[in-house]
């Protein structure tokens, strides 16, 4: 059952870009807007800061874009610790979205379950059907996606599109997008780059994998990796799962 597809290149980011600008623009040509969840982590960060720049930034009409998160940590949104800070922060703030359009997760909120709910309203009645065109995921050495970490209680959660996510492993609350929420996108790409990725990826890509991240995609909206050659290592990528 193919689930996955995979782009494997030493210019990821610059390919991540590309695939970036099709989709919204495909998105804004079928429906007049562009309705994406971003992702924490290092390599969406260079992702953010490329298409930030003047050789990129025009190439996307920012007005119709509709800016969410995948997960937040549970900080106000000055912390550096914020991945909301953290994609203003590379660039996204000088972009021409419309504030209205940037639907951040209350991660200061007292109540991270309360921040949740609030958090699922907005995409309810925000986004059409709650259907992203693009949810973004970075994935950890441990095999977590979004704020998914592996033994914790919302990998199990399938009734609601976000859930606030106690991290044992960090003693802290996530806000996390769902593999629901995840899986009802109409893509969903995971940028994984680098050696100390190889091994989870390898495992993922055999299907034999209990990691929370081989959750990610369905036969019939099959996940995109793009992976560079270190990541890629342990893989066939001519083989496509
Ligand atoms: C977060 C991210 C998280 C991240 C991975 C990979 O909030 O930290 O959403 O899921 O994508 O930890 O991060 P790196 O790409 O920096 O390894």
């Amino acid at each position: 059952m193919n689930t996955r597809k995979v782009i494997v290149s030493q210019a990821a980011v610059e390919e991540a870009a590309k695939h970036f600008v099709k989709t919204a623009n495909e998105a804004m040509e079928k429906s007049g807007a562009f309705y994406v969840a971003l992702s924490g982590g290092s390599t969406p960060k260079a992702l953010f800061k490329l298409l930030s720049t003047n050789a990129w930034k025009d190439k996307i009409d920012w007005t119709k874009v509709w800016l969410f998160w995948s997960d937040e940590r549970c900080v106000p949104p000055t912390d550096p610790d914020s991945n909301y800070k953290m994609a203003m922060d590379a660039g996204f703030s000088t972009l021409n979205i419309p504030q209205d359009q940037i639907i951040r997760p209350m991660g200061e909120h007292e109540d991270p379950k309360t921040a949740a709910a609030l958090y699922t309203r907005k995409i309810q009645e925000l986004v059409p059907d709650m259907r992203f065109d693009l949810v973004m995921l970075g994935m950890g050495e441990d095999g977590h996606t979004a704020s998914l970490f592996p033994g914790t209680d919302g990998l199990e959660v399938v009734e609601t599109a976000v859930i606030a996510n106690y991290i044992p492993q960090k003693e802290c609350w996530r806000l996390s997008f769902t593999f629901a929420l995840i899986n009802h996108a109409r893509q969903v790409v995971l940028y994984v780059l680098g050696a100390g990725k190889s091994s989870v990826v390898t495992e993922v890509f055999s299907n034999e994998s209990s990691y929370p991240v081989a959750r990610v995609g369905t036969a019939d909206q099959p996940s995109l990796w793009f992976l560079d050659k270190e990541s890629a290592k342990g893989i066939n990528v001519n083989s496509r799962h």
